[in-house]
């Protein structure tokens, strides 16, 4: 009886240890783990998100300012009607913050457009709803811009954006029919 009752808190207490050891390799792995490598949707693992550049990003800023916000707004907020089609199904121009959808497409898709500018797709002869800037901007310009963009966009905006860009950078089979 006196062994038993001797051994209980000994027992408890190596218990308490080993869970105390534990929740500490736990957390600490946690803290300190690496993020998870990024793996865009070919499966090819590519290297981290690269960091913005302030001064280009600022740059970008002043462009916008003077070029695209009497249309997509200050700052990017777009449009107050920007979700609202007019009679010819034709959408106004959206925003290039978090809230549009200017993060979903590459940069590659994003330079196009502000390069040749983009008319109703359905319209080829159509005339531009936004307007080319390939005659007024130069690369430095259109890619001062993209950096503009990017810094209005919460990390896992960009972490989409940037996926989709190595994926169109990447030659990669047309999927089987
Ligand atoms: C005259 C108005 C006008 C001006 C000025 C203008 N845009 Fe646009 N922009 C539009 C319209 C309208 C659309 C939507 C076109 C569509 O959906 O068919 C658009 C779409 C875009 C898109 C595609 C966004 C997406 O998510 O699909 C980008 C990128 C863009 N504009 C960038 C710019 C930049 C950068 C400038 C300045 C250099 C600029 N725009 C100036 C009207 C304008």
């Amino acid at each position: 009886m006196t062994r038993i009752s001797q051994k209980v808190p000994s027992l408890w207490l190596a218990a308490l240890l080993s869970l105390l050891l534990f929740a500490g390799c736990a957390t600490l792995q946690t803290t300190f783990a690496p993020a998870p490598p990024l793996v865009n949707q070919y499966g090819t693992p590519v290297p981290p998100l690269p960091a913005l550049d302030a001064a280009q990003a600022a740059r970008g800023k002043q462009i916008y300012q003077a070029n695209c916000a009497r249309c997509h707004g200050e700052n990017g907020v777009g449009d107050p009607n920007w979700k609202i089609p007019d009679a010819n199904l034709n959408y106004p121009p959206p925003p290039h913050n978090d809230a549009g959808h200017t993060w979903h497409h590459s940069d590659r898709v994003l330079y196009e457009a502000i390069r040749d500018g983009l008319r109703d797709p359905l319209k080829p002869n159509s005339e531009l709803r936004m307007p080319a800037f390939g005659n007024t901007l130069n690369d430095a310009d259109i890619n001062a811009l993209l950096a503009y963009f990017k810094s209005l966009w919460t990390t896992e905006h960009r972490e989409f954006q940037y996926l989709r860009t190595t994926e169109d950078a990447i030659e990669h089979p047309t999927p089987a029919p």
